[in-house]
């Protein structure tokens, strides 16, 4: 067996990677939110200037049997790497998810990074072995999620009357950049990250800009955000994303602005969003911290069920 970088300017080598990562992790995990190929064909194909991102692939008898991806922050928290390893059922237990994991534990120390941390998500019937291979490459837990989903449609939660909805898809207005700015880093300061020591993302225009372009090309992406009426302030706002040529949104951010809350924004804005979807849109995927009791509640209100567990993991590797 060896390891090798996945040859990304290949798109045959690309298809190929994407289709065993994909069905390594439908394998454990029927709720999974798996990205899309032409998601990934964005990210492998056009290199984001915030993150430099490496793919490696295990090859045994000139079969790929195990997918690996390494993501360096370069903006923000340039001393933490992020990894994800996939083995295909039938080549487990044989030490390929622990070489794929010492390959990119190497490139992380030599890229500078003194720790490297990763998502382990887990089916809450039946768990697999995500959470023991992780503990057995010595990471611990930092951080909880819990990963939801809704049939839709949901009851409409009505807005506060004080408010109105504004939404946009793909671009945000130039008349909102500002606010809709200002939001966005208020969600990346308050999200609830557990003891994950992570500085947030800043937005700036930019920024948000090259981001927006990017999503645009894998996905429908939907925004209803909350204006007061008296003053034409914005109070929260809440984001969605629906993969190009799938039946199922997920639910990205949803922020209610500290001077807002208590009006029940979250529920509606959520909804709100999910009742602009088109009709062939079956289900939204959310996640949220156990301990985020407002969120959790407003999720549940809307008809969530909690179907996975996402541990946020980290190891030191300096
Ligand atoms: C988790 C996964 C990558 C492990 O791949 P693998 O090639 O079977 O892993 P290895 O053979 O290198 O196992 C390394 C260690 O992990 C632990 N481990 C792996 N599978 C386990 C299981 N089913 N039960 C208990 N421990 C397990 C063991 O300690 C094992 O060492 P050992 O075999 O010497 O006891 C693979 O099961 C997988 O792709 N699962 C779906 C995707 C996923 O969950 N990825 C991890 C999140 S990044």
């Amino acid at each position: 067996m060896e390891i090798e970088e996945l040859p990304v300017t290949d798109p045959a080598a690309r298809a190929v990677w994407h289709d065993v990562m994909e069905r390594a992790v439908r394998a454990d995990r029927p709720h999974a939110l798996v990205s899309t190929a032409g998601a990934f064909e964005v990210t492998a194909t056009s290199p984001s200037t915030h993150y430099a991102r490496t793919w490696l692939q295990a090859v045994a008898d000139g079969e790929v049997v195990g997918v690996a991806e390494l993501e360096l922050p370069l903006s923000e928290n340039t001393d933490v790497a992020w990894a994800e390893v996939q083995v295909l059922p039938a080549h487990r237990r044989r030490g390929i998810g622990r070489a794929l994991w010492g390959a990119v534990v190497e490139r992380a120390r030599a890229a500078g990074r003194s720790r490297i941390g990763g998502e382990v998500t887990v089916d809450v019937a039946s768990p697999g072995p995500a959470h023991a291979f992780a503990a057995a490459v010595g990471t611990a837990d930092r951080h909880r999620e819990d990963h939801l989903v809704v049939d839709l449609p949901v009851a409409l939660c009505p807005v506060d009357p004080a408010y109105e909805v504004v939404t946009w898809r793909g671009r945000c207005p130039d008349e909102h950049r500002e606010a809709y700015l200002a939001m966005r880093n208020q969600m990346n300061a308050d999200v609830p990250t557990g003891d994950l020591d992570l500085e947030p993302e800043v937005l700036d225009d930019a920024r948000l800009a090259t981001s927006e372009e990017r999503l645009m090309r894998a996905y429908d992406v939907r925004v209803a955000a909350a204006r007061r009426r008296s003053d034409g302030s914005f109070g929260g706002y809440s984001l969605l994303f629906v993969p190009h040529g799938t039946d199922y949104g997920w639910q990205d951010d949803t922020l209610v602005m500290p001077d807002h809350r208590g009006h029940r924004l979250g529920a509606a804005l959520k909804s709100a969003n999910y009742a602009d979807l088109p009709d062939d849109v079956r289900l939204v995927h959310t996640w949220t911290a156990p301990s985020n009791t407002a969120m959790h509640r407003t999720n549940t209100a809307l008809g969530f069920r909690v179907v996975e567990h996402m541990y946020e993991v980290e190891a030191p590797i300096a």
